[in-house]
C-alpha cells in the first residue's frame, strides 16, 4: 500500500517496483539456433519503463516536461538548433514539406503544380505529402549497389517550376549530399532530408563531418519501433533555419500563430494587446491562425521513452556499424554472385539494414529459403512506389507526376533486392546464420 506516504515516496516505490518488474518479466532469453531472427527490434532496459511510468504518473498526457527535454537533447545530439517533435515519421514529413508550402515564405513557397525532385524507390510517405498537397513529385532513378538518387539526373529533371528536393537516405546510405545541395542552392531549391532510416549517419561537408538530416533545410526522424530508436510511435523535424522552424511548430500546433506551450497562456506577454489579420484588435493572440495546420504532436509518455532511447543512441549506431561490416565481411567471397551494397563517398552510414541485389530472378527464393530459417526478410520498401495502386488513377489520367527517363534500376530493385537487418540486438550467432543461409542459396 501506498498510502501513508508522500507523493515523491510513492512515486519512487512504483519506479522501484517497475525495475523489478523489467528483470523479472522483460529480459528476455539468449539466442538460441531455429529462434526467429527479426529484421529489427527495440532494445530497451528498466530505464524507458522507468520514464513511461513517471509520465503517466504524472498524467500531463500530451507535451510537457519530457518533450522540452526530448526537444532539446535530440537537437543537441543531432546538431539542429531547433526540434519539433511529432507523432511519427510520416508526420515529420508531412510536415517537412508542408511547412515549405507556408505562405510566409513569398515566391519560394512551393505552390499547387510546382515540381519537386525525388525517388520512387523507398518508402511511400516520403512522397504522399508532395501528392495530397497537389505538388508534382518528379522521379528519377536511382543507383546500384548505393540505392540513392542518381545526381547525373538532376539537371534533367529540372525545370523552371522546380521548387525542392526530397530524398531519403536509403536504409542508412546517405545520398550524394554534396552535389544534391550545390544543385539545390544553384536554382534556389530547398532541401527536405527524410533521415527517417538514417539516424547517426554522417556525411563529411565542408571541412567535417555532420550528421544527415542537418545539411539541407529540413531533415525528418522516425521513432517507430525497426528504427535507430523508438518511442512506439513518434518522429522529428529539425532544422537550423529559425523561420522555418517557426512555421513547423504553427503548423505542428494546429496552424496557431501564439507560441504557447501546452498548458501555457501568455507566453510572449501580448496575449490581448494585438491585431491579426482581419481580427479586432486584442483578438485572444491563442486563437489566432497563420496557417492551416494539423495536430501532429506526440504525447509526453512518448517522449519519456525518447529521453531514455537517447543515451542509448551512440551505443545503438555503433553496433548497426559493426553488424553491418561482419555481414559485408562475410558476404565479401559472394560477391560475384550477389551484389552487395556500398558506401556513398564521403559518408559514414549508420545502416538500418543490408540490401542485397540478387542476380538470374533468384531473390523471391533466396527469401523464401531465409524466412523458412526463420531468417524475417524486408524489400526496399515500395520497390518501385509508381507500381502500386495508389498510382493507378494517376497513371491512368497520366498526370500528377512526371518522369524522367526510364527507372531501369528502380524496377530492378523491385524485382532482385531485398535487405535484412543489422539491429544492436543481433548477435554473432545470429549474424553467421544469416550468412550461412544466404550463402546456400547462392
Ligand atoms: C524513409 C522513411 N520515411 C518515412 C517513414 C515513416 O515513418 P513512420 O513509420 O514513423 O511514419 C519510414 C518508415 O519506416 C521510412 O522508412
Amino acid at each position: 500500500m501506498v498510502t501513508d506516504l508522500t507523493e515523491k515516496q510513492a512515486r519512487e516505490k512504483i519506479l522501484d517496483q517497475v525495475s523489478e518488474y523489467y528483470i523479472k518479466y522483460h529480459v528476455k532469453d539468449e539466442y538460441k539456433d531455429g529462434d526467429r531472427i527479426s529484421y529489427a527490434a527495440r532494445i530497451y532496459d528498466s530505464q524507458e519503463l522507468i520514464n513511461l511510468v513517471d509520465s503517466s504518473l504524472e498524467f500531463w498526457l500530451t507535451s510537457g516536461r519530457y518533450t522540452n527535454r526530448f526537444e532539446k537533447e535530440f537537437a543537441e545530439f543531432i546538431g539542429a538548433k531547433y526540434c519539433a517533435l511529432v507523432n511519427s515519421g510520416s508526420s515529420a514529413n508531412l510536415l517537412a514539406f508542408m511547412a515549405l508550402t507556408s505562405p510566409l515564405l513569398g515566391e519560394r513557397a512551393i505552390g499547387k503544380d510546382d515540381e519537386v525532385i525525388t525517388v520512387a524507390a523507398g518508402f511511400p510517405t516520403t512522397i504522399a505529402p508532395i501528392i495530397q498537397y497537389g505538388a508534382i513529385p518528379v522521379f528519377v532513378d536511382v543507383t546500384i549497389p548505393q540505392y540513392n538518387i542518381d545526381i547525373t539526373l538532376l539537371e534533367k529533371a529540372y525545370t523552371k517550376r522546380t521548387k525542392a528536393v526530397m530524398l531519403a537516405h536509403t536504409l542508412g546510405n546517405p545520398f550524394n549530399i554534396k552535389a544534391v545541395n550545390e544543385f539545390c542552392h544553384s536554382h534556389n531549391l530547398w532541401l527536405i532530408e527524410d533521415n527517417c532510416d538514417s539516424l547517426g549517419s554522417k556525411y563529411y561537408y565542408n571541412g567535417e563531418w555532420r550528421y544527415t538530416g542537418t545539411i539541407g533545410d529540413i531533415g525528418t526522424s522516425s521513432f517507430y519501433p525497426p528504427h535507430h530508436m523508438t518511442m512506439g510511435e513518434g518522429g522529428a523535424v529539425y532544422t537550423n533555419n529559425s523561420f522555418l522552424s517557426k512555421i513547423i511548430r504553427s503548423m505542428r500546433d494546429w496552424g496557431r500563430d501564439c507560441e504557447c506551450p501546452s498548458g501555457v497562456d501568455d507566453f510572449c506577454g501580448h496575449r490581448f494587446d494585438r491585431q491579426y489579420g482581419g481580427l479586432p484588435l486584442g483578438y485572444d493572440h491563442k486563437y489566432v491562425y497563420s496557417h492551416f495546420g494539423y495536430n501532429l504532436k506526440a504525447t509526453d509518455m512518448q517522449a519519456a521513452i525518447g529521453c531514455a532511447q537517447l543515451k542509448k543512441l551512440p551505443d545503438f549506431i555503433q553496433k548497426r556499424k559493426e553488424n553491418f561490416t561482419f555481414l559485408y565481411k562475410n558476404l565479401l567471397g559472394a560477391s560475384n554472385k550477389i551484389i552487395l551494397p556500398e558506401t556513398e563517398k564521403a559518408s559514414d552510414p549508420s545502416w538500418f539494414g543490408f540490401l542485397i541485389t540478387c542476380s538470374d530472378a533468384r531473390r523471391n527464393q533466396i527469401v523464401e529459403h531465409l524466412e523458412n530459417n526463420r531468417i524475417q526478410t524486408r524489400m526496399l520498401f515500395a520497390g518501385n512506389l509508381l507500381m502500386h495502386p495508389c498510382f493507378e488513377n494517376m497513371k491512368r489520367n497520366a498526370k500528377g507526376y512526371r518522369v524522367i527517363g526510364d527507372l531501369v534500376n528502380t524496377d530492378r530493385i523491385m524485382r532482385d533486392s531485398f535487405w535484412v537487418g543489422v539491429y544492436p540486438g543481433m548477435t554473432e550467432a545470429m549474424l553467421t546464420k544469416m550468412v550461412n543461409c544466404i550463402k546456400d542459396q547462392i
